[in-house]
């Protein structure tokens, strides 16, 4: 098998990309990659989508809310629209998982894997022109293909995903992504409708220097995070937080930094989803050699009991994220 962290030229296409690495991948039988591929065309779809969104009045809210009781915005619901429709028609996927919808979509009990999306993430920001972002894991089914799909199957620990990534809509458009073998991200070049390899195994510096966390809240946290914030700021650390949460990690990622969203008063187990955020960007960050806990377990290792579930979240760099533990154990 080759050794896919073997780094690839910068400016490969993803396709190419992809398809040299298939073999390495868990199970070759080439529905991962074009998976992945149907995810990167769906990002593609929605990044002009949300570059014309202040034109064609998609910036607005819908009036209606979502599986968490959060106000849906027009790009929420055409964002779910844009992945879901063409994961369905893919035919790789068995089940998807997605922020907006209540129950989980059973697609085709002949496909091998089970897909959560957050398909926009960062709704808050849409109308402000700031950076936001699509949230991807992927899991292969325990049950037998060809049977419906179980619970077992979609609510599996975030240990068990075969690949997660996220696509950030920012100054450019990234997709980061892992298989399980290091962590590659792809600059989108909108002239050529590509994407091409700018980060290879990407590794986040083991301190850092930078803490996020939204401290309107700070007076609803533990004592343990409020001392582990202390200990930011007596450090000399910079608060960065954009309120897109892979805005927020991507930074992170690449600068060095703590990403934090602890249970608050108004949200007793935190804001972010366990199943489509936490641990997308938990196996993204130990294969990139960071970390995530909920403050004080690994985040991987929670098997979850619903498929909307919260977490609290501490996720970047080790040093960080072990001296939060440490502050709040
Ligand atoms: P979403 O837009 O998918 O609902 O996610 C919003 C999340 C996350 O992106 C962000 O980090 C966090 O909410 C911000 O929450 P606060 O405004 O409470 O800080
Ligand atoms: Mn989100
Ligand atoms: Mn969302």
């Amino acid at each position: 098998m080759e050794d896919s962290r073997i780094a690839m030229p910068i400016g490969t296409a993803l396709d190419r990309f992809i398809k040299s690495r298939q073999e390495a991948f868990a199970f070759a039988t080439g529905e991962l990659s074009q998976l992945l591929r149907d995810i990167a065309l769906s990002g593609k779809v929605v990044n002009r989508d949300i570059n014309r969104a202040g034109l064609i009045n998609l910036a607005g809210v819908t009036g209606t809310q979502n599986t968490g009781g959060e106000d849906q915005k027009e790009l929420d619901i055409l964002a779910n629209i844009r992945f879901s429709r063409a994961l369905t028609k893919g035919g790789e996927v068995c089940a998807i998982i997605s922020e907006e919808e209540e129950e989980i979509i059973e697609v085709n009990n002949n496909s091998s894997y089970i897909i959560a999306i957050d398909p926009l993430d960062g709704s808050s920001n849409i109308d402000v022109n700031v950076s936001i972002g699509t949230i991807f894991s992927i899991y292969r089914r325990i049950s037998e293909v060809g049977t419906p799909v179980t619970e077992a199957d979609v609510l599996q620990p975030g240990k068990n995903q075969v690949a997660a990534g996220y696509i950030l809509y920012g100054s450019s458009t990234m997709l980061v992504f892992t298989t399980g073998m290091g962590v590659n991200g792809f600059t989108y070049d909108p002239t050529l409708g590509e994407y091409f390899l700018s980060h290879t195994n990407m590794q986040i510096p083991d301190g850092g220097k930078i803490y996020s966390v939204n401290e309107g809240s700070y007076h609803s946290f533990t004592d343990g995070v409020k001392n582990y914030i202390e200990d930011c700021r007596d450090n000399g650390f910079s608060g960065r937080y954009i309120g897109s949460l892979v805005a927020d990690f991507h930074r992170n990622l690449l600068k060095g930094g703590i990403y934090i969203y602890p249970s608050t008063a108004a949200n007793p187990t935190g804001k972010l989803r366990l199943v489509y955020e936490c641990n997308t960007l938990a196996f993204i960050a130990e294969q990139a050699g960071g970390l995530a806990t909920d403050g004080v377990n690994r985040i991987m290792d929670i098997i979850p009991t619903d498929i909307h579930q919260r977490a609290p979240f501490f996720i970047g760099s080790k040093e960080m994220v072990e001296r939060a533990k440490e502050m709040i154990g």
